[in-house]
């Protein structure tokens, strides 16, 4: 697919994509668990919860104890987000988190002006990147508004297990997927190979702590008996966390 094609935006699906994924069992019972299990001690913490979405992760943060600053590119997941937040009764107006969370709609791939170099203490980007087919300038921008020994904490799409599935010619090729997803519709995003993914952190000066191929709990069990024998065997996310030399 050309990357004429690449921008596809949340928008579009903001709407089924809120009501969907809480209760969705690949994120409620399976990326999510595996995701938030990789976060470290956020309590008092600032995160960036880059690519926030409808708020979860925004909101667990905040439960966590974290100070949060929550972006995202689509303007409607910003507003679920932000209702989301408001219910927390832990809303800033707006900027950046002075209090307990601000909500920003703000493209990943562009400079995050609002945030002052090194005033973060950790970033949380679930199933975002693989939105953005280079990760270079991204990366290079949680480096610089993550403090020395900052962390960064990413779920993403399983290399080889995309690979299987869209039957690739070309597993080194970073390249445009599409995917169809029953509670949402059509979605675009990038797939690429282990290596791209890895090396685009350490390219970006991070140094990779932990690499997870999770596994299905119970309650995704009950909900998807199929899947769950499947996932046993072909994983379908890769979690991550790396940090920045201290
Ligand atoms: C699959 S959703 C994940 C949302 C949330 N992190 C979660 O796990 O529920 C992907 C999110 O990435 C956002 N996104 C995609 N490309 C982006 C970009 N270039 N800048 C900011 N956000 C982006 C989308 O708008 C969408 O909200």
């Amino acid at each position: 697919m050309p990357d004429s094609e690449s921008r596809f935006s949340y928008d579009e699906i903001a709407e089924a994509y809120a009501a969907g994924v809480d209760s969705a069992p690949f994120n409620a019972y399976y990326e999510r668990p595996a995701t938030l299990a990789l976060l470290p001690d956020v309590i008092g913490a600032h995160v960036l919860d880059a690519g926030c979405g409808s708020g979860f992760y925004a909101e667990q943060l905040l439960l966590l104890g974290a100070r949060v600053t929550a972006v995202d590119g689509s303007a409607e997941m910003t507003r679920h987000a932000e209702a989301r937040l408001a219910q927390l009764g832990s809303l800033d107006p707006g900027g950046e988190s002075t209090g307990r969370a601000a909500v920003r709609a703000a493209d990943l791939t562009q400079p995050l002006l609002f945030l002052e170099a090194a005033t973060v203490d950790g970033v949380l980007s679930a199933l975002v990147l693989h939105y953005l087919r280079d990760w270079g300038p991204t990366l290079s921008e949680f480096r610089r508004v993550l403090k020395p020994g900052g962390w960064l904490v990413l779920s993403t799409h399983h290399p080889a297990t995309e690979a299987v599935r869209y039957d690739v010619s070309d597993y080194f090729a970073t390249e445009m997927v599409e995917d169809y997803w029953s509670w949402v519709g059509k979605v675009r995003f990038y797939r690429r190979p282990l290596s791209a993914i890895t090396g685009a952190l350490t390219d970006a000066g991070f140094v990779i702590e932990r690499i997870v191929e999770p596994r299905p709990n119970d309650w995704f069990r009950a909900a998807e008996p199929e899947a769950y024998t499947r996932l046993l065997k072909q994983p379908e996310f890769l979690i991550i966390r790396a940090r920045l030399p201290a």
